[in-house]
């Protein structure tokens, strides 16, 4: 039995170190913190703005001067979508910001208009001048929000905006994902007062001057995730540690339907697929606890060599088919319709010479690979290395096969 221990997770690290920018002269200490690109293009955009970051081992403290920089700069915003999550706590905190329009990975037109409209309703002036947004106010104001959809980001940034305002916001259709229950940890103990995260309805009642405070990231749900798909993948016995499994319930009841069995222990999860065939199944991506979209090309990937057909609908992004080219070069079968895609699963995948165009697309060209008969190459690693921590390195101790090319080193 192989096991992996599970990193802390890349999308509660993010805004919960931008959750820093709130304090004033004090300090935010982290643990548990992963070390990858896109915590390190967040940990350049803090210091660019005046934070002092020392990372060493998992364990971040950042400390937050009296007077910040209000202006983030396009080369590192441009790097990373998750970047825009230092606007609601800038406006807040600075009365201004400037933000080019974030980048980030290839998956559909991802605009921020609901954290800019929810913003507004707080008192901020926002206007958009080539290409960046420009936001100021004298002071925001608690308000009522409610987005169309449960957007993550948008959850966040308000959650940080509103925990430096006195008086209670309320968002309606909040996202509740676990890691909006870890930020709202932090600004907890930061001193504001929230009361139903996790939930479509969470209540912020703010104050003023926020304190130092420690917190644990938790555990990456879709790093988890991946292993325990190149154990079922492979045929293999993987046991992924360190994880809250209830996070990880849409994919293993889907597993479950499929015909492979998980374990579940107190805080691990683990696949013994040894001999196993699975069968084909229909899924849709939908905002937590629904199917993470996030694994969407992974489980696509183990969908490929089921038995008979499988149907999935991805309902979160536009244009998040861009790995599906590339798998049918590994021989999968795989017919598109908008944003739906139908599966026929084949009995053995062909190694090839593949791309990977976003981070979660290259995971599962990688777990393509593991399967397919024959060596396969993946190129364009950087987008992997930006929410995998040692992947090649925890995957050769779950035994795989597996090379880094000289050109593709991570460089976190
Ligand atoms: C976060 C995750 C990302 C994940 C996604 C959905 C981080 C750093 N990233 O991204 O890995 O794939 O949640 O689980 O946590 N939308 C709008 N207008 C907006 C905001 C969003 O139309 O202002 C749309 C998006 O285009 C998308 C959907 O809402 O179709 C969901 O996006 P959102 O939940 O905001 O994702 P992110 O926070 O960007």
């Amino acid at each position: 039995m192989g096991k992996v221990k599970t990193q802390g997770a890349k999308n509660a690290a993010l805004p919960v170190m931008a959750a820093a920018l709130l304090l004033r002269g004090q300090r935010l200490t982290l643990d548990r913190v992963p070390d990858l690109q896109d915590i390190h293009t967040m940990a350049d955009l803090l210091r660019h703005l005046g934070a002092t970051i020392d990372f060493a081992n998992g364990r971040m403290t950042i400390d937050v001067p009296d007077e910040l920089k209000w202006e983030t700069p396009a080369d590192l915003v441009r790097k990373m979508r998750a970047s825009s999550l230092v606007l609601g706590p800038l406006i807040a905190r600075c009365g201004r910001a400037i933000l080019p329009l974030p980048g980030g990975c290839a998956i559909g037109s991802r605009p921020i208009d609901f954290h800019l409209k929810a913003l507004a309703r707080m008192g901020a002036e926002i206007d958009l001048e080539q290409g960046s947004v420009h936001a100021k106010t004298s002071g925001l104001r608690s308000a009522r929000i409610y987005f169309d959809f449960p957007s993550v980001g948008a959850t966040e940034n308000i959650l940080m905006a509103a925990a430096l305002v006195p008086g209670e916001t309320v968002i309606e259709n909040a996202a509740r994902e676990p890691e909006i229950v870890n930020l709202s940890e932090t600004l907890r103990a930061m001193g504001a007062q929230i009361e139903g995260e996790g939930t479509g309805t969470i209540h912020i009642k703010g104050c003023r001057d926020l304190k130092s405070a420690s917190v644990t990231i938790i555990p990456d749900r879709i790093e988890a995730s991946t292993y325990l798909l190149a154990g079922v993948m492979t045929r293999g016995n993987v046991e992924v540690t360190d994880i809250a499994p209830e996070y990880l319930e849409a994919l293993t009841f889907k597993l479950d339907e499929a015909g492979i069995p998980t374990t579940v222990s107190p805080n691990s999860v683990s696949v013994a697929c040894k001999g196993i065939n699975w069968k084909g199944v229909t899924l849709k991506t939908l905002p937590y606890p629904g199917f993470p979209t996030d694994l969407q090309p992974q489980i696509m990937a183990t969908l490929c060599i089921a038995e008979g057909t499988s149907v999935i609908h991805e309902s979160v992004f536009d244009s998040r088919y861009m790995h599906v080219g590339e798998f049918k070069r590994m021989g999968s079968k795989i017919d598109i319709q908008g944003n739906t895609v139908v599966i026929t699963g084949v009995p053995l995948l062909t190694g090839a010479e593949v791309h990977a165009s976003d981070l979660r697309a290259g995971a599962a060209l990688i777990l393509m690979g593991l399967a397919a008969e024959g060596e396969s190459v993946v190129c364009s690693l950087k987008h992997v290395w930006r929410g995998y921590e040692d992947l090649t390195g925890k995957l050769l101790a779950l035994g795989a096969d597996i090379e880094l090319l000289a050109d593709e080193k991570e460089e976190a």
